[in-house]
This record gives structure tokens, sequence and C-alpha cells, in this order.
């Protein structure tokens, strides 16, 4: 999710790009650059690290006089977080700048028919692609070339460009990625974030999919991807700038929450060809490796634990390979039989979590082959193993794991087919029905979301419940862990996740009149017996909640019904998520709670 500023107009452009690129530093990034047209020439500047280095770059060589310009703050998905791959990127002739913020899925391709026809790239990103194939389209308007690029790109992007020879000229693009006008007077603005203009204006052009957008600083021309002239949607922004921030959300976990049908596909895109086969030649093992692996182990904390658990059904599920799993900070301790046909494979979001980097150092030490899961590039996660498969969440700023979790239940399906079709576990037509079912993920969560008063109206009754239980079996059992956990660290309740099968063995000596139990039966393999589960909780006074799938017959033992679009077992525990992360956040909302920064809590635990 990178930060993106543009400016055309009479001010010093670089008063405009620096405090624009500082409004969006909450999204997180890793490097930053502007590049700035001036008199016929170009001066990109640009830095890993924060924008406070940025700016000694700029104070020291940035030129005294220049109007337009454009600036971009990275998060890296491509290429490592160095100050080579930040944005701004340029052709060979540095004629044309580019920023872009996605995810360009064909840049491989694109790029190897540039290197034929001769062109040096800078860097490792997906991004320099663009400044290249625009450079080969140098008799064409900008515009032109950019509306050309667009119809070559695959993915979700949103671009900004700017041509030496054009100084007054800003041409930006999206498709999937925001992009947003901010109208000045005599001048304008681009940006992937209102923010990085409010101060200048709160006059706003919308840009939508597939549309390609000219500013200069009197004119503003929305078209197509074929060059028809579209009308402008302007609107004024009432948002101040903590609103601004939160895209209109009132907090930052509530935003992510909403962000996860862009996240899932974001972290699809690119790794599935058709008509259905998972393409990972990011995970850097030998496919033969892969093929003498004989045991797996999945080491991780918190969310990413539950996500480990829902690893071990997808791996055993399609790749037949036994799993298992532990809680990373127990893992070491209890000797596990470790050699180098073990794959062991660490999930931490951040890549810093110490009991997991411990876990896997101490499997390395054994020789066993290591893959990390993590969501951000270049983390000590991502360094310290063989491999690495990126989540593409994009920065997650609440404590409480939401995007990142869904996303990582993605990972670990792509995960688990990829060994299966490697190995030979599963035949290519099985593999592709899987892979159909993940692609309608990010439309199958929408769907829940576009309900969330629901869930809001359905929890109010319980602001005040102190005892929860969520039950599941199988592939619900996880997500009924992931929901407890998310009560507890965002509304401070006490919410216990358990097998559903295992209440009868202790537990339900709990389950009195005033518990809420919610179960999650959305397994068609258990659901029988999870639902006798839940009647058992009813019998004994319990308040039922349901997180099933649309359709199924639940009977009545449910005093409330949560529907989830229907799909095969293991990839409804992605749907399933969604509607308890919204229980935990309305129940939380409601007794008050700061959500986006929980008392006790840290967003990365880098002690053991
Ligand atoms: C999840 O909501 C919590 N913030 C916490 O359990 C977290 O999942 C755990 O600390 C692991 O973090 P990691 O994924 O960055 O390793």
């Amino acid at each position: 999710m990178c930060g993106i500023v543009g400016y055309v107009g009479p001010k010093p452009v670089i008063d405009v790009l620096m405090p624009g690129l500082a409004r969006l530093e909450y999204r997180g990034y890793d490097s930053a650059g502007v590049a700035l047209n001036h008199g016929g020439s170009l001066t990109v500047l640009k830095q890993a690290g924060r924008i406070a280095d940025l700016q000694g770059l700029v104070d020291r060589e940035g030129p005294a006089e220049a109007h337009t310009g454009i600036g971009h703050t990275r998060w890296a998905t491509h290429g490592a977080p160095n100050t080579g791959n930040a944005h701004p990127h340029m052709d060979c002739r540095r004629d044309v700048v580019v920023v872009h913020n996605g995810i360009i899925e064909n840049w491989v391709d694109l790029k190897a028919k540039l290197v034929e026809n001769g062109h040096d790239f800078d860097s490792d990103t997906d991004t320099e692609v663009v400044a290249h194939l625009i450079e080969e389209m140098a008799d064409l308007p900008l515009a032109d070339a950019v509306r050309k690029v667009m119809n070559q790109a695959d993915g979700a992007l949103a671009l900004v460009v700017m041509r030496k020879s054009e100084p007054d000229v800003l041409v930006g693009a999206r498709r999937g990625s925001p992009l947003v006008v901010g109208r000045g007077k005599g001048e304008n603005f681009l940006a992937s974030d209102i923010p990085a203009f409010l101060e200048h204006t709160r006059h706003m052009v919308i840009v939508e999919d597939d549309r390609v957008v000219e500013i200069r600083p009197d004119e503003i021309v929305l078209t197509d991807l074929e060059g028809n002239s579209m009308p402008l949607d302007e609107r004024m922004v009432e948002w101040d700038f903590e609103a601004a921030e939160k895209g209109g959300f009132d907090t930052f976990m509530l935003k992510e929450i909403f962000e996860q049908p862009h996240a899932i596909a974001d972290t699809l895109a690119g790794r599935i060809e058709s008509p259905g086969r998972v393409v990972l030649d990011e995970l850097t093992i030998d496919s033969e490796i892969l093929r003498e692996v004989d045991k797996v182990f999945v080491v991780a904390c918190g969310t990413s634990y539950h996500a480990a658990m829902m690893a071990k059904y997808a791996i055993e599920r399609w790749a037949r390979l036994p799993v298992e799993i532990d809680i990373a900070s127990e893992f070491r301790y209890r000797d596990p039989v470790l050699d180098h046909r073990s794959l062991v494979i660490g999930i931490s979001q951040s890549g810093e979590t110490i009991d997991t980097l411990a876990a896997v150092r101490y499997a390395r030490a054994q020789g066993s082959v290591v893959i990390g899961v993590s969501n951000v590039v270049e983390s000590a996660l991502a360094r310290e193993s063989d491999a690495v498969l990126y989540t593409r969440a994009g920065p997650e700023i609440g404590v409480a794991a939401t995007k990142t979790f869904t996303t990582q239940l993605v990972a670990m399906q792509l995960l688990g087919l990829y060994l299966a079709q490697v190995r030979g576990a599963l035949d290519p037509g099985a593999i592709e029905l899987q892979v159909k079912e993940l692609l309608r993920l990010p439309d199958q969560v929408e769907a829940v979301l576009a309900r969330a008063d629901d869930v809001k109206e359905l929890t109010s009754a319980w602001v005040d419940t102190r005892d929860w239980f969520f039950l599941g079996r199988s592939g619900d059992f996880p997500v009924a862990m992931e929901g407890a956990l998310k009560l507890k660290e965002i509304a401070y309740v006490r919410a216990e996740g358990y097998a559903a099968g295992e209440m009868k063995h202790g537990p339900i000596a709990l389950i009195e009149p005033g518990v809420v139990v919610v179960g999650v039966a959305t397994d068609s393999h258990v659901q029988a017996k999870t639902l006798s589960n839940m009647e058992e909780m009813k019998a004994r006074g319990g308040t039922i909640v349901l997180v099933a799938e649309e359709g199924d017959d639940v009977g009545h033992v449910a005093d409330h019904v949560i529907r989830v679009p229907s799909g095969p077992d293991l990839l409804c525990t992605v749907t399933a998520v969604v509607p308890l992360q919204l229980l935990a956040y309305y129940v939380a909302t409601a007794r008050g709670m700061d959500v986006d920064k929980p008392r006790n809590l840290a967003k990365t635990v880098t002690v053991e």
C-alpha cells in the first residue's frame, strides 16, 4: 500500500510533495522519493528509510525552482526495501518518471520483452517496467502512452507518470488501487489518499477504475482506456485529517477489516495461472527438495498460530504430508524430531516476533528447510528463511490482526496446493477446482462485509456479557480460536476458543444462562456434530450464535444465525472469520475500548 502525491501549479513543488508524503506516513513504508520537473530537466531523489532522511537529501540536492513533481512512499511487495527499488523509477533515457501503487501481475513477461529490446533496468521492481514501456512510445502524447500501458498491464495498479518534455502535466491512471485528484485554483493535485493534499484543497475529483486522468494547472481531463472523454465526478471532502487517514472509517482496525477483499486479491495476484495452477516462483526452494520433504512443522504465535492450525488442514489435505503445529515459544523446548527432510514454516505478519524467529533459527540449526510467511518484505523472518511467501495485505496499523490473518489463510491454501502440485499429490483438475474457489474469495468477503450492520445490531445485546465461548470443529476450529482471541484482545472480555467436541470433557460445566456460545459450522464434514454440540450448550442455558453457510439447514438450535457465502470447507474459514472480527469490533467499541491500541498489547512482540 504505497503513498502517492503529485502536483502541478505555481507553488514550489517540493513544498507540496514533502508535507504531502508526511501526511501519508501513517500508511507504513520503507522508502520514499520525489521527482521534480524543472526547466527541461528531471531530478529524482530517493532514499530507503524515513521521509526525514529524504528531506535531508532534498535540502542538499533538490532544485530551487520546480513546479511539477511527484512523490512516493513505498511499502515493498516486489524487490527489497532499498534505495534502488525506491520510487520514482525512470526509463533508459531519463525522460520518463513513474510512481506506482499495487501489483503488476504480468511484469516479468513485460520486463523480459523490454530487456530483449535492449532496455537496461536499475531495479527489481515491477514498477520500472512502466517507465520503459512509455519510453517505447516517445512519439505518443503521454496520456496516450499511459492508456496503452494500462491495456497491457494486468493487476491492481495506480500510476502517476511525468515526462521531461511535458513539464506542466502529470498523468495518472488507476485500476484497483486508490487515486484521487485534488482540484485547486490554478493548481491541481494527484494522490493515493486525500490527506496528501487536504491542506490545499477540499475539492476532489473521483478517478474510477480503468480511467486515465491528465492534470495541468488549469485543466483536468479524464478518459477511459480508449481515450473517450469522461465526465468529472466532483466532491467536497468533509473529513478532518484524522478521518481522512482512516479513509472515513472510525478506526484503522475497521478500515483494515474492510480492506480484506483487496488484500486477499493482492495476495492471490500473479500466483494463479490459467486454467488453475498455483505459481509460486518467488519460493526459491528446489522442487526436488520439496519432493524429498517427509514432514512439515508450522510455528507461529497468536493469530498467526491460528493460521498455522489452518495450514495443517490445508497441507495434510492437499499435499498428504504429515504436519505438526507448535506455538513458537514452545517449539524448541519439546526437543522436536527435525532433520534435513523436515520443512519448517514460520508464520509471522510482522516477521519480527522473537518467539517465531527463535523457533525458525532452531529449525535451521537442525538442518531443516525453512519457509517464512510474512507481510513485511525483508523482515527478520524473511531474511532468515530459505524462501519467503509474502502476504500482501499492506501495512496493518491496528494492533489486532485482521487482514493479515485472512491473507495468511489464503497464503496457506496456496502453499498447500503448491506442495500438492510439486509432489504430484493432487491431480491438476482437483487443483483447478480449488484455485477457482480461491479466486471467488474477495467477492465473498465483500458480501459478508456488506452485512456488517447486521452483526453490529446483533451484538448490541451483549455489550456487557462477560463469558463467551467460540466453538468449531475441523477447519472451523481455528476460526473459533481466532474469534475468541479478537474479543479478548480488543474488548477485554473472557472468551474461550475450543474444539466443539471437547466441551463435554470438562468446560461444559461453565455453560449457564448468560454465557454466549458462538458456533462456527461451515465445515460440512462435521457440521452435524457441531450442531449437536450446540444443542448441548443450549440445553444448559447458553445463548447460541451460529456462523453457517447460506442455504445450510442448521435446524433450530441457534438463537441467531450469521450467514456467509457457501464454498469449499477449508476456504469457508476465510469468510467465516470476518463476522467474528466484526463481532469483537462492535462489542469493543460499544464498551468504549481503543481498538487500534488495546491495553497491554504491542503490534510486534520482540521479547520472549
Ligand atoms: C493478533 O491480533 C495479535 N496482535 C497477536 O496475537 C499477534 O498475532 C502475535 O503477536 C503474532 O504476531 P506476528 O504475526 O507478527 O508474528
